[in-house]
């Protein structure tokens, strides 16, 4: 009988050891401060136009400056194409306004709010240089009053899988511009909800430079001014947008405003008829995107900006964030499900709202309301605390977790012959790209180049990912430096003296149970 009851006791013992290596606990001791540099260096890795040899993306050292033009490989007084700079938009070389204006509103929204924790980590710096990168570009796309262009690159070209310096030049060798001016938005072709959300990336970014470099903070001003008249006065959206088309433009009116409101307080009466009432919905819609922050959808966003800053909507984001804690659906994992593809950029949109509407309120007071802190437990899981024991960021994540590597991103793959699946391993790692991780409420995920929806990272993610990091810095979280690894041609992460670590993890059962075993022996 005690033998036996033994036998049990040990087997638990195994039990327990092997669910030890199984599951990714979390760590408590977490320096959020990691998190946003590694959030930071998607960035950094998206940057184009930039020829530094010293990067760490050897392919940063190869780029063009001359590539993304106006018209026809029109260059500027430099001799550098005028929207050549800027960020590539994901695992691709296109660049679209679009997702990039929201990005950057996310980035910038999140340092007016976290500004003093990025301070404590030491990224300062680099915050303020991955704003201006995206910034400085939308400038350049808003030549004129009433001109924005849309995009660099087309549809077609998203199907190609190309090395970096490939896209530069044709067969031949010979530069290959593009030119940048073949979707525009103007007064014929009007797209207010892009023209809009530059409002609210313009009206941030002026806030976010007001003291440090108000030259720069009045240009931003301009443009905001001048693109809310432009895309109020002339409304509409294309019948139909090769990429990121938005159904409508009513929530980017009313963010659009709030901003503006925000910026230029002595004209805020004007700008609040086209926000007062707007946020009534959100009391009662039952319609999950309606909750949804991403860069077709600002609503909750913008009402939750509008009662924190402008004093309007009392108790609507009250509402906003209990919906997202008791009615979004979440996978068995509980991670919010929103949508089969990008689905992690919604969970931490919904995270960011949180984030923010919780920081330093004021307004928040009506103590019927619990405070949810639902954004550190979906970090946990994107982290790895999860049932793939997978980090859904590149590799990074908690101890013993596993990091993707093979995400859907030419640059990180470098691939060889134009072929997805040559080499086998991505060549170039990128730390830090949040990955739309699963497709469904059972949390199915694998890290597969080739599968899109859950493998390619994007500026969108990236710029939510940063916010909600920088609202998790703790008293536990202390300053980094922004220093990246050395990367070789031939690197494979996996591989430390020629031993995999995947096939350590079945020899390290193996070991453990024949301590366990003799345990046993030792014990009868
Ligand atoms: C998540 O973390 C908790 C606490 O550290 C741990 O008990 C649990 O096993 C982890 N879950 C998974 C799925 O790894
Ligand atoms: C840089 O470009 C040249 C062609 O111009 C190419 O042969 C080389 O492989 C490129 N290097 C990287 C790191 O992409
Ligand atoms: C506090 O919140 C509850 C629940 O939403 C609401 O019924 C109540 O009116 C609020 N009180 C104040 C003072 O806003
Ligand atoms: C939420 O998190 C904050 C900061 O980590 C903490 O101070 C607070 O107690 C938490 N609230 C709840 C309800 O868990």
């Amino acid at each position: 009988m005690f033998f036996i009851y033994k036998v049990f006791l040990s087997l638990v013992v195994i039990l327990l050891k092997i669910s030890l290596i199984i599951s990714v606990p979390v760590d408590e001791n977490f320096n959020y401060c990691e998190g946003l540099k590694a959030g930071l260096t998607f960035f950094k890795a998206q940057r184009a136009g930039v020829n530094e040899p010293e990067s760490e993306f050897p392919w940063q050292s190869n780029i063009t400056t001359k590539f993304d033009t106006y018209k026809n490989g029109e260059l500027d007084e430099n001799g550098i194409g005028y929207l050549s700079r800027g960020y590539f938009d994901a695992g691709d070389y296109l660049k679209i306004t679009n997702p990039l204006s929201f990005s950057m509103t996310a980035l910038s929204w999140s340092f007016l709010e976290f500004k003093d924790n990025i301070e404590k980590c030491g990224l300062l710096e680099v915050y303020l240089s991955a704003i201006k990168t995206g910034v400085n570009w939308l400038i350049a796309a808003h030549p004129e009053p009433n001109i924005v262009y849309r995009q660099c690159g087309v549809v077609a070209d998203h199907y190609k899988w190309e090395r970096p310096y490939q896209i530069y030049v044709d067969q031949n060798g010979q530069p290959k511009p593009r030119d940048c001016t073949k979707q525009i938005i103007d007064v014929n072709n009007p797209s207010s909800d892009i023209v809009l959300e530059m409002v609210a990336t313009m009206s941030a970014a002026s806030k976010v430079f007001e003291s440090i470099d108000p030259e720069y903070s009045n240009l931003c001003k301009k443009h905001a001014l001048q693109l809310w008249d432009f895309g109020i006065n002339h409304q509409g959206i294309p019948s139909y947008s090769e990429m990121y088309d938005s159904l409508d433009f009513q929530d980017e009116i009313v963010w659009a405003s709030a901003w503006l409101s925000f910026i230029d307080r002595s004209n805020e009466n004007h700008y609040k008829t086209y926000y007062q009432g707007k946020c009534d919905k959100l009391k009662y819609s039952n319609s999950y995107w309606d909750y949804v922050y991403s860069w077709a959808n600002k609503l909750s966003a913008a009402c939750i900006f509008i009662e924190k800053n402008l004093n309007e909507n009392q108790g609507v984001s009250n509402s906003i964030i209990n919906y997202w804690n008791t009615k979004i659906p979440k996978t068995k994992d509980g991670i919010f499900f929103i949508d089969k593809w990008g689905n992690n950029r919604y969970s931490l949109g919904g995270c960011l709202l949180e984030a923010i509407w919780n920081n330093n309120n004021n307004n928040n007071n009506n103590d019927s309301i619990v405070k949810t802190n639902f954004s550190k437990k979906q970090i946990e899981i994107i982290l790895g605390n999860n049932s793939n024991h997978y980090s859904y960021v590149s590799q990074f994540g908690f101890k013993s977790s596993k990091l993707p590597l093979n995400i859907h991103h030419r640059s990180s793959h470098n691939p060889i012959n134009f072929d997805k699946f040559n080499p086998i391993n991505n060549q170039y790692p990128i730390v830090g790209a949040l990955l739309p991780g699963p497709t469904d409420l059972n949390d199915n995920y694998y890290e597969d180049r080739n599968n899109y929806e859950m493998n390619e990272p994007a500026l969108d993610y990236n710029s939510v990912f940063v916010g909600v990091m920088a609202s998790l810095i703790n008293e536990k979280s202390s300053s980094v430096k922004l220093s990246f690894p050395i990367y070789n041609e031939n690197n494979d992460p996996n591989s430390v003296l020629g031993f995999s670590f995947k096939l350590l993890i079945p020899l390290q059962l193996i070991i453990l149970n024949l301590i366990s075993i003799s345990i046993i022996i030792f014990l009868m």
